[in-house]
């Protein structure tokens, strides 16, 4: 059988469930496919993948409400978050799920966690039978930007419940008494409603306690959080962000039953995450695996920001909407702040000509030389030049002289 090599690749990044592995092996059969000049059937496949996507980002509400077991009457639109008695601030937003953001892009490891929790919600009475409960408190910590805010939103919007969403930072008032019962109050009202409960930016809280002034009243609004979130187990489902997990002390820790780390992504979630930022600009497998390579490191919203940069230079430079006008795009926007820490990055920067010789000598890499010449838009037998050039190096050995 013609591509049974592809095939046996796609087979086996489906059992393991690796989701960005699968989509990348069936882009190899599509591509495949298209250079033996089966045209519909690549056309067929292409559908597939997209719509699969789409599909993934519209509707990622897979557990089923009535199999939820989360107390409390039905938070509707009409109902008035409470406020700061001082101040008339409102000390929560509510979310419906109608204004959520696309599903976010995780590694096997964070996204196999994440369903693992939607999963546990979702089957509360199966679990029950055995005498154990679903996990109720999620601690999300992780660089910034790295998706954390918009996987909360996934979670509650998964589990069809609205995300009420605190900052520690709006319920701490300038007169501390109020702080204490703004949080009380914050909780009253989570707890009487059926949702998900969202502490976001949760260190402002390790940062009072560091504050020295009136350190007892301190002590008391800290004392109130966590026996708030001691009591809100019985009620329903609490997540907290940080991004300096550092800060908190393991009093708190100790409050939450599941502890998550989202990092920056690993290169396959980095590939599904530039194509996704970079549509409706097409980007096909080689040059995503370029962008990925040179983009090690960058948080997912780094990699929105850049790509949305790449995008505004593929407009205004006339460029075409393939591998070779993204290939030059990127190298544009990068090299005005050629003062990358990454390598790779920092020498397309400064001459894409020495990034084809450093990917065509990179033996983890291993593009074919066809695959860099689609994707970069240099002839095959330049690349070859460039291979044998080895232009990259004294790029390298300049970088390794400062
Ligand atoms: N894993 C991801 N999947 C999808 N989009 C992402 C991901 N990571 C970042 N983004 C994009 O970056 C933006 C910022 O993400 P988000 O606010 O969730 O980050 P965060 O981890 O909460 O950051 P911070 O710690 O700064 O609050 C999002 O709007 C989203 O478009
Ligand atoms: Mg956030």
């Amino acid at each position: 059988m013609e591509h049974f090599a592809v095939v046996q690749s796609i087979i086996r990044a489906a059992m393991s469930g690796d989701r960005g592995a699968l989509t990348k092996q069936v882009s190899r059969l599509r591509e495949r496919l298209e250079k033996d000049g089966a045209a519909k059937d690549a056309a067929t496949l292409e559908r597939l993948l997209a719509s699969v996507e789409e599909a993934r980002e519209m509707a990622p509400s897979r557990v089923e409400t009535s199999r939820i077991q989360v107390r409390g009457e039905k938070l509707t639109p009409e109902i008035h978050p409470p406020i700061d008695r001082e101040t008339g601030a409102r000390l929560c937003m509510i979310d419906f799920g109608e204004n959520a953001p696309a599903a976010p892009i995780h590694g096997a490891a964070v996204q196999g966690a994440v369903d693992g929790l939607l999963q546990e919600w979702g089957n509360a009475a199966a679990l029950q039978s055995v005498g154990v409960a679903p996990t109720r408190s999620v601690l999300i910590y992780g660089p910034p930007g790295s998706g954390k805010t918009v996987t909360a939103h996934y979670i509650a919007q998964s589990l069809r419940l609205p995300l009420i969403t605190a900052r520690i930072d709006g319920l701490i008032s300038s007169f501390l008494g109020t702080t204490a019962r703004n949080i009380a109050n914050l909780f009253d009202f989570a707890n009487r409603y059926a949702c998900v409960l969202l502490l976001d930016e949760f260190d402002a809280l390790a940062k009072l306690r560091d504050d020295q002034q009136e350190v007892g009243e301190i002590k008391r609004v800290v004392n109130t959080l966590l026996q708030n979130l001691d009591l809100r187990r019985e009620h329903g489902i609490t997540i907290a962000i940080t991004n300096h997990d550092r800060l908190l002390d393991p009093a708190v820790w100790r409050r939450f039953e599941t502890h998550l780390y989202i990092g920056e992504p690993e290169v396959g979630a980095r590939e599904q995450l530039i194509a996704r930022f970079l549509r409706p600009v097409r980007a096909e497998a080689p040059i995503l695996r370029i962008f990925a390579y040179c983009l090690t490191g960058s948080s997912g919203a780094d990699l929105e920001r850049l790509c949305s940069a790449v995008k505004r230079n593929l407009a205004l430079a006339g460029e075409t909407h393939d591998g070779p006008g993204l290939f030059r795009s990127l190298s544009a926007v990068l090299s005005r702040a050629p003062d990358h820490t990454h390598l790779p990055k920092k020498i397309l920067a400064l001459d894409p000509e020495a990034f084809v010789s450093l990917i065509t000598s990179d033996v983890d890499f291993a593009m074919k030389q066809a695959d860099i010449s689609e994707a970069t838009g240099y002839g095959q037998s330049k690349v070859s030049e460039l291979k044998k050039a080895k232009r990259h190096l004294a790029l390298m050995e300049q970088s390794d002289a400062q």
